[in-house]
């Protein structure tokens, strides 16, 4: 067992959201809400988390992953009483770090500060507050004439000079668990709501004469709460506002950052340039020296240092260095490309490699295709890979020349160096070296009486 648990408290509905989706289940930047305080945890150093659930306990779950551990909520009767619902799934740690499954901004090294406060002071209780203009909604901090955190207070069970403090609680929290878990138990719900708040406890710590501390969080975006989709979206750009200049930071090129959007789990290497209107997303990573966009969507992929991507939509795929997609390029799962290749507009590429050095300049749908080095692939290239019920697969060698219009009929293979007439379809494999006609040969007849005339 772990010496400090965090314990993320997320079984309350979210009904504010107005969505089927659990509220933590909801994405800014790559994660859902509750990824990215697990995220913020394990960067502390937390190594075990237990997940309170109720609201969406089934989707949580399945979103989440087996991997992690979780405590049910049955019934929301108050932060205190989900905190106690996790006693049994945190064993006998020693500390207990409280996170909420919706501020999704708290920082790792925010949390580290709090931990080690809390373990320096040798706190009983040690509360991470912030210093807002506008505490509006949030339990308010309650100090004595010292200047000792003495009780949190509800706004709604505040009287009018408590309300007017503008150091607020963020709802997180390390706490002695020795002292945590009896004081749920002496909680009770003799407040405006009617639930067993865990802010109560600091009273009780406080009756005792327990060691109360608090830590003021420096940059107060990091404890905004989200609680409906304007919060959202307000966490969703302070999240991509940081991730943009941590990118910029180390040597990346965001012409307009404001319409950037770079999920946390996206890594860059210097020197790229980055235009308007792009996304890049999930499992990505791009080299060095790139350009991509504007108007572009890269998901789940690598890039290699130098290649260019404009108005593309790339999918799981691998891109090579020096590759040049797009503009208007779409590149599905399965796509890898390497060194050197050109993908024009106007093209379709799925499950298919695609040699060094190879292009396929336009109007073209390569699918369940290899294609070998330095191949021309001509204008209007169809793979038709599927016959109604199965794909098939088509090879193209090294050196081979596809004229425009082909249709190559899969199963199917054109050898190294061969050249398929503009306008061929075909059913049957190329020889290397040769040269396949596969089309009807011209006639031109008379029309409506008029003679041929003969040069
Ligand atoms: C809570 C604090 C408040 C603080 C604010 C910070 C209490 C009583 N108040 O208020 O002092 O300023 O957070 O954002 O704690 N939850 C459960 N089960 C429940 C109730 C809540 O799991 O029965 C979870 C919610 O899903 C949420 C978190 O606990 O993730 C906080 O609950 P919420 O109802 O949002 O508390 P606030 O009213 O915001
Ligand atoms: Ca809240």
């Amino acid at each position: 067992m772990a010496a400090v648990v965090a314990v993320i408290l997320a079984a309350g509905q979210g009904k504010r959201m107005r969505s089927r989706l659990p509220k933590v289940l909801h994405r800014i930047a790559g994660r859902s809400l509750v990824e990215h305080v697990m995220a913020a945890a394990g960067e502390a150093g937390v190594e075990e988390n237990v997940i309170v659930i109720g609201h969406g306990a089934e989707e949580i779950k399945a979103a989440l992953g087996a991997g992690q551990k979780y405590a049910f909520q049955e019934r929301q009767l108050g932060t205190g009483h989900a905190l106690a619902q996790a006693q049994g799934a945190v064993g006998n740690a020693n500390d207990i770090l409280v996170l909420c499954g919706d501020t999704p901004l708290i920082r790792g090294t925010t949390l580290k500060k709090l931990l080690h406060h809390h373990f320096v002071t040798g706190a009983t209780a040690t509360l991470l507050t912030a210093r807002l203009a506008n505490p509006q909604g949030y339990g308010r901090i309650v100090r004595d004439e010292e200047g000792r955190v003495k009780a949190i207070v509800e706004e709604r069970d505040a009287a009018p000079e408590e309300k007017a403090i503008k150091e607020i609680n963020t709802g997180i929290y390390c706490f002695k668990a020795d002292f945590i878990w009896p004081a749920l138990q002496q909680l009770k719900p003799d407040n405006d709501q009617g639930e067993y708040y865990l802010t109560d406890v600091v009273a009780l710590a406080q009756a005792r004469g327990l060691l109360i501390e608090a830590v003021t969080v420096e940059d107060e975006e990091e404890v905004l709460g989200v609680n409906d989709r304007v919060q959202l979206a307000e966490a969703a750009a302070i999240l991509r506002r940081r991730i943009n200049q941590a990118h910029m930071q180390a040597g990346v090129t965001i012409v307009d950052p404001a319409t950037t959007y770079i999920d946390v789990t996206v890594t860059i290497e210097k020197d790229t340039i980055i235009y308007p209107e792009t996304f890049l997303e999930g499992n990505t990573i791009i080299g060095a020296g790139c350009f991509l966009g504007p108007g572009t969507t890269i998901r789940d992929s690598r890039v290699g240092e130098g290649s260019t991507i404009s108005h593309a939509v790339v999918l799981e795929s691998v891109i090579g260095p020096g590759c040049q997609v797009g503009p208007f390029a779409y590149l599905r799962p399965g796509t890898v490309l390497e060194a050197g290749v050109k993908v024009g507009d106007f093209v379709e590429i799925k499950a298919s490699r695609v040699g060094r050095g190879s292009k396929v300049p336009h109007l073209t749908y390569l699918g369940d295709a290899t294609v070998g080095k330095e191949v021309n692939i001509g204008a209007g290239t169809i793979t038709c890979n599927y016959d109604g019920s199965k794909k098939w697969p088509t090879v193209i060698e090294d050196g081979a020349f596809i004229g425009s219009n082909t249709n190559l009929v899969a199963p199917v293979k054109v050898g190294a160096g061969a050249v398929v007439g503009a306008g061929s379809t075909i059913t049957e494999d190329v020889p290397p070296g040769a040269l396949a006609l596969a089309r009807e040969r011209q006639v031109n007849l008379p029309y409506r009486g008029k003679k041929i005339e003969k040069k």
